[in-house]
């Protein structure tokens, strides 16, 4: 891995906490590999664990295990692993008292915003200054998506505002407007913000906008990938949470929370989640196609031009971060 160090301090999101809830119901852990670590993540007796992939005994894959209430069980052998990864039993030698040496190694978890987040390193959690879902907003999380591309190629793409005419044409009505606005990127500590106006519609295909509406969309950026962009609907806030956590080089999970304003009236999370993948798909097979499968931050054989200056912003921070390769 061509990681430096200060990119594993940075916490990354590495399951739906729905998602955990519902296989710990079926008795299963979940895996996750983030920065080409195995993770295995499970819960016991409300607690959060998330700990290397890998059985201290014989190897095998802790994340093939079974969850119960007493923590989670290797396949193999049946070791118990408890509260932080601790080893509690060694089913063959039940009056063994000292189980230290076949602990696992475990992360700290953070919950927010519907995601559950580890950090492999040791810095503290973003300074996001979001706020949580209240009585006047919904948050609803779509299910995260594994793309064939890095995950600052596919955070790029979404800051990205000159691409709406050409790869969502099909799927947000009145997104037809190609000529692009100029803006301004204003920097904050850890990341960047900038906003544009324009015609371009986020409805539905065959929705239309109130008649001359014009659409403002907020960005910020936090350092390495996440992603936060405000829409500003005729009738209140829509505001995409965009993160993808590095998986290797050339692979990345890509989370889409989405928090909006009830007065939005935009159906069930079902509808919700299927126009949020209908826009994803859009994105993902551009991310997917695009090669190099990372920023090569070394090299300036990709050119830019005024409408890029969010990305150009980016690759300097993603840069200024020790990173060759996002
Ligand atoms: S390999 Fe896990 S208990 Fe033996
Ligand atoms: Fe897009």
């Amino acid at each position: 891995m061509g990681y430096p160090q200060n990119i594993m301090d940075y916490y990354y999101p590495v399951a739906r906490l729905q998602d955990l809830e519902a296989a710990t119901m079926e008795g299963k852990p979940l895996a996750a590999v983030l920065l080409g670590k195995p993770l295995v993540i499970y819960k016991i007796q409300g607690e959060v664990v998330v700990a290397d992939d890998r059985c201290p005994h014989r190897g095998e894959m802790l994340s093939a295990g079974a969850v119960s209430e007493a923590g989670l069980q290797c396949p193999y052998h049946g070791l118990q692993f408890a509260h932080l990864g601790a080893c509690a039993r060694i089913p063959a030698h039940p009056q063994v008292q000292n189980l230290k040496r076949f602990d696992l190694r475990s992360y700290p978890v953070v919950e927010f915003h519907g995601l559950l987040w580890t950090n492999l390193g040791a810095g503290a959690f973003y300074d996001l200054e979001l706020g949580g879902a209240g009585e006047s907003q919904r948050l609803v999380v779509a299910p995260p998506v594994n793309v064939n591309a890095s995950a600052g190629r596919q955070v790029e793409g979404f800051m990205d505002i000159s691409h709406l005419p050409f790869v969502h044409r099909a799927t947000f009505s009145e997104c037809s407007a190609e000529a692009m606005p100029a803006y301004n990127v204003e920097p904050f500590d850890g990341g960047f913000g900038f906003e544009y106006s324009s015609s371009l519609g986020n409805y539905p295909f065959g929705y239309s906008s109130p008649k001359d509406f014009i659409w403002r969309r907020a960005y910020r950026i936090h350092a390495p990938f996440i992603a936060i962009l405000d829409i500003y609907f005729p009738d209140g806030l829509f505001t995409i949470f965009n993160c993808a956590s590095p998986v290797s080089e050339e692979q990345c999970v890509w989370f889409y929370p989405i928090q909006f304003d009830r007065s939005l009236g935009l159906g069930s999370d079902m509808d919700v989640n299927a126009f949020s993948q209908k826009v994803q798909m859009d994105d993902l097979a551009v991310v997917e196609r695009q090669r190099p499968r990372y920023i090569d931050l070394t090299s300036d054989s990709e050119q830019s031009f005024g409408a890029d200056l969010a990305s150009t912003a980016y690759r300097k921070m993603l840069r200024n971060l020790g990173l060759v390769k996002a």
